[in-house]
């Protein structure tokens, strides 16, 4: 059968932007904009042009320079605002003026308060629905598309509702957006109203149906889910579900849940390169400033972590126990086994054997117990504890690298060096090498001297003790053939701390690949 597709409309850069305490330049929003036609969106809404002249450029910057997906601007239902709008999106390939006015009678009566619009809220109604339907039928001079937001539908007189959408089709509108503005609805009564919709709008069929959920209950994405199962073929929703209060539907799970219950959405895909949510999830966090909770769905730092023992080895075994969506799906390398106290012998052993150890069946359980005894003081244990832990209860590592001396110039206006003396066995090798810095310029001159290049992937240095003596520690993770080798270096002098821990990391990864990979990890725990 084939599959309709639900369009996505980003709003990101307008609604999600409206978050309060957030604020995004024209540059930040173009980086944005950039990283939304990886993700495949169809339609960008840049922003509201006539709200400031930042966002004017924001608009004018991105509908310049994105190609792809459809660019969009917001107004009111005013000519002043449309006239903005269309400059601003006047260098796009295809633009849309997305147009629109309160609906509720709460809306109604509140914004439009003025006699002048009316007395009785009949009469305002009238006046709505031609403010409406006149500006559809001006921005439809300027560009091919004009959506009209009927804003607060959720709230909305069925029957006015059903009208002013029926006039506003028939003045140009080629999208129409039912907004539950408020977040009020529940799932059933939203994907009614779209039902609803489609039942009483004569002319429905020449315009798409579009929800923009809030999240104010927090059925901001089991509202728009229930709008696209009952006709809805475009989802507005933002990043991360950043936006005004609590927020708008985030895209990534309306997609997620639209992809990975392909088996109920069965009549439905949509465009999206679903590869990209996690890059792009961070970027809109890093940018808004906006910390994504650890437990958000899809996108969180948790959302594809396993941590207790059960969880652990059911996943460990069979990755469908636990998990519904493959890690990869949206750009994430794996998934994650989070050590703790309630982790577990196997889930131990398995992070062990990703970071190259090969220890005895009585190895590892002194390392469990020692494990245990960090763990029960700490959240999470890192692979540097567990570093930490078997260096000092396994001793498992004949360091065949030696660090015998080490010099290092550097500073303001030179060029750092490093000069080293190694012992390796019996033999002694001296190496000198410069660097973008002390510490790179060692680890060049110890390569050096090893003929050994593992590819550093990450280093890091914090202070033991305290005071002027304070003894500082190194810590690095190198990786070679996809194994990951960690070393660390303790001395007063941090440089000679990270030469020590790059040399220790380096005798882990040549024992490893002396004793043959894993093969004797293999002992039941
Ligand atoms: O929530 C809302 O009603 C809106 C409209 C302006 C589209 O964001
Ligand atoms: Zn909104």
């Amino acid at each position: 059968m084939s599959k309709e597709k639900v369009q996505i409309f980003d709003t990101t850069l307008r609604d999600g932007e409206q978050a309060a305490g957030t604020r995004l330049g024209a540059r930040e929003k173009m980086e944005i904009a950039r990283q939304l036609v990886r993700l495949n969106v169809d339609i960008i809404e840049a922003g509201f042009p006539a709200s400031s002249p930042e966002d004017f450029e924001a608009v004018r910057l991105i509908s310049e320079n994105i190609e792809g997906p459809v660019i969009c601007g917001l107004t009111r239902a005013r000519k002043e605002d449309i006239d903005i709008a269309q400059k601003a999106l006047a260098k796009a390939k295809r633009a849309r003026i997305h147009t629109g006015i309160g609906v509720s009678e709460i809306h109604i009566m509140g914004k439009f308060a003025d006699e002048k619009y009316g007395k009785t809220i009949g009469e305002k109604q009238a006046t709505i629905l031609k403010m409406g339907a006149e500006a559809v039928k001006y921005a439809a001079q300027f560009v091919e598309q004009v959506e009209f937001y009927a804003e607060d539908s959720g709230r909305a007189d069925r029957a006015f509702l059903y009208e002013i959408l029926e006039a506003v089709i028939d003045a140009g509108a080629t999208v129409l957006n039912i907004p539950d503005t408020t977040g009020y609805a529940m799932p059933e009564q939203y994907g009614a109203l779209m039902r609803e919709i489609r039942a009483n709008v004569p002319n429905i069929d020449n315009a798409i149906l579009s929800v923009h959920c809030h999240d104010d209950l927090g059925l901001a994405v089991a509202n728009s889910l229930a709008g696209v199962k009952n006709g809805a073929r475009q989802v507005e929703g933002t990043i991360n579900g950043v936006g005004e209060r609590a927020g708008n539907a985030a895209i990534e799970e309306v997609v997620m849940a639209i992809h990975t219950r392909r088996d109920f959405f069965d009549d439905v895909e949509t465009n999206i390169n679903t590869r990209e949510f996690s890059r792009t999830s961070r970027m809109v966090s890093d940018m808004l400033g906006t910390p994504v909770p650890a437990n958000k769905a899809i996108v969180g730092r948790n959302a594809f972590a396993h941590s207790s023992g059960i969880h652990v080895d059911g996943f460990l075994k069979k990755r469908e126990t636990y998990e519904i969506m493959r890690p990869e799906t949206i750009g994430l390398a794996e998934s994650r086994v989070v050590l703790t106290a309630r982790t577990g012998r196997h889930g131990l052993r398995h992070r062990l054997e990703a970071m190259g150890y090969t220890l005895s069946k009585e190895e590892l359980e002194k390392t469990y117990e020692r494990f245990l005894a960090v763990a029960d003081k700490k959240k999470e244990v890192f692979d540097e504890d567990l570093a930490a832990i078997i260096s000092d209860e396994i001793h498992l590592v004949e360091h065949v690298y030696e660090l015998e001396y080490l010099h290092v110039a550097s500073g303001t206006g030179t060029l750092p060096t490093a000069s080293v003396k190694m012992k390796i066995k019996d033999e002694i090798k001296q190496a000198a090498a410069c660097g973008d810095g002390p510490v790179d310029a060692a680890y060049e001159a110890i390569r050096e001297a090893t003929g050994l290049s593992p590819k550093l992937e990450n280093y890091s240095i914090r202070a033991v003790t305290g005071g002027k003596e304070a003894l500082g520690e190194a810590t690095v993770r190198i990786t070679e053939d996809g194994r990951i080798f960690t070393g660390r270096g303790i001395s007063t002098d941090i440089i000679e701390a990270s030469a020590k821990a790059y040399v220790d990391a380096i005798n882990r990864m040549v024992a490893a690949k002396e004793k043959g990979g894993n093969a004797d990890v293999k002992a039941e725990l």
